[in-house]
């Protein structure tokens, strides 16, 4: 099934989300999910919390983007229970979105290099390094499991100019393609 996207100001989308064990219920069909309402939503990436679950689980899939970024070419994964352990490399600064937070973009400074522990899909363990545009796309998914948005790291100018633009998504004055949760609605649980 395809979960509606919980928007801006929903109080899940700033929880700190819980690990999961190998029997949490259906689990193989909530990523399947997953994927389908990252796809119908045309997302990269996907963070539980986004669809009203407060678990440690994102998904990912860069590789349609192979053509002009060729490090993303095989970048689809399942991240349960991530830890980052390491961030390092220099900071850079680089326009990001979310399908929580429609038609914004805005610049934000991520670490170039980080290093992550999480378990696949088939919950097999996974210590990793990655760099660049992939260690971007993890860093901001995996930010959603602890509550933090790519909005909260702009800079204090930048924050005051979205103010009104945020202010209008919790009121549910935005155009999206997909369905969408707004804060005070209630998460139905399937
Ligand atoms: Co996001």
């Amino acid at each position: 099934m395809v979960y509606p996207i919980v928007v801006y100001g929903h109080p899940v989308l700033r929880k700190v989300s819980e690990e999961i064990g190998k029997d949490y219920p259906d689990l193989d069909q909530l990523i399947s999910d997953m994927f389908e309402t990252m796809y119908r939503s045309e997302g990269m990436g996907l963070a539980a919390p986004q669809i009203g679950k407060s678990i440690r689980i994102f998904i990912i899939d860069a590789t349609p983007l192979a053509e002009e970024e060729p490090e993303l070419a095989d970048f689809r994964q399942v991240f349960i229970n991530a830890r980052i352990v390491e961030k390092s490399g220099d900071v850079k600064l680089m326009s990001e979105g979310c399908l929580s937070i429609p038609n914004i973009r805005e610049e934000v400074n991520r670490e170039f290099r980080i290093r992550i522990q999480y378990y696949d899909r088939d919950w097999n363990y996974h210590d990793e390094i990655h760099e660049g545009y992939r260690a971007r796309i993890i860093q901001h998914e995996y930010d959603h499991l602890d509550g933090i948005l790519f909005t909260d790291k702009v800079s204090p100018l930048r924050k005051r100019l979205l103010k009104g633009k945020l202010n209008a998504i919790t009121k549910g004055k935005f155009e999206a393609s997909y369905q969408t949760i707004l804060p005070g609605q209630k998460i139905k649980t399937a």
